[in-house]
């Protein structure tokens, strides 16, 4: 079965989300929504899950899921605010709850901040599958770029998150904690033992050297053969060793510090104080 995929890109992060439809009804997922936040001035804003929810309205659609692929560090999540709008249940990698130990102790959070997953509506672990409608997803743990990664394959289409990017562009960096260059090699591996005419829809696009337009769709055989950093028969040994080198030269993300400590809790601020008011830490010299 071919689902209907609608994605919306956000120029702030580079992120794209999908709406994917049960083509033969009206039941859909969401993957990985986006939270507007401005560093600068501690402001949340919704204009990027509006749109979602805009959409998703005008099509008359239910939403069953609201899926992550894994806690992002680059963009807030806007799942709960998504939920309370048009209901669905909050899902991700099971793994989750090993990001949950690591980034608990980062930020100091104390024994009220679970690390169980119990944020999430659903932990899901490789080989598990799930239902869109009469659209059967299944689940593909493909760790390396964080540990709690997932793919989620969706009838002929692959939520690849940040394993893959566009083969000009090729993978993503894999030096956060728990992170693993070999074992997203493998992980990889996994993606493209799928047939090669399964779609794949990747997590961001940052544009590569030369290419004018953003792009978010490819193949399975496309990243096969084109993929820069795995495509071409290139070896596990060669990737790790390029992947491991780049990934020393880069910054870290901008909103890497906020994105982590709410995508942890499921996309939900810290619990606010007796005032009612919500911050945010910033641990120094710690990331
Ligand atoms: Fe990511």
């Amino acid at each position: 079965m071919s689902p209907e995929v609608k994605a919306f890109f956000d120029e702030a992060t580079n992120t794209i989300s999908y709406i994917v439809r049960d083509p033969n009804g009206s039941s859909c997922a969401i993957i990985d929504s986006v939270l507007d936040f401005d560093y600068a001035s501690g402001r949340t804003d919704t204009a990027s899950a509006d749109r979602i929810i805009k959409w998703v309205k005008q099509e008359g659609l239910s939403v069953e899921w609201l899926l992550e692929t894994h806690v992002h560090a680059d963009h807030l999540s806007a799942a709960p605010y998504i939920q309370q709008a048009l209901g669905g249940k909050i899902g991700i990698g099971d793994r989750i709850k090993v990001v949950q130990e690591t980034f608990g102790k980062v930020f100091n959070e104390g024994t009220e901040f679970e690390r169980d997953g119990s944020q999430f509506d659903q932990l899901f672990a490789e080989g598990d599958s799930f239902m869109i409608g009469q659209l059967r997803g299944d689940v593909l743990h493909t760790p390396g770029h964080t540990p709690a990664c997932l793919t989620y394959v969706i009838g002929d289409a692959a939520f690849v998150g940040d394993t893959l990017f566009m083969p000009d562009f090729g993978t993503a960096r894999c030096d956060f904690p728990g992170g693993s260059s070999r074992m997203l090699y493998d992980s990889v591996q996994k993606i493209l033992a799928l047939p090669d005419a399964t779609r794949i829809f990747v997590g961001h696009d940052y544009k590569a050297p030369g290419r004018e337009e953003y792009a978010w769709e490819t193949t399975v055989g496309e990243q096969k053969t084109r993929n820069i950093h795995v495509g071409d028969g290139k070896s596990r040994d060669e990737f790790v060793k390029m992947r491991d080198e780049r990934d020393a030269s880069l910054p870290m993300p901008k909103l890497i510090i906020p994105s982590l400590q709410v995508n942890m809790r499921a996309g939900h601020m810290p619990k606010p104080d007796d005032k009612g008011d919500v911050f945010l830490k910033v641990p120094v010299n710690k990331l």
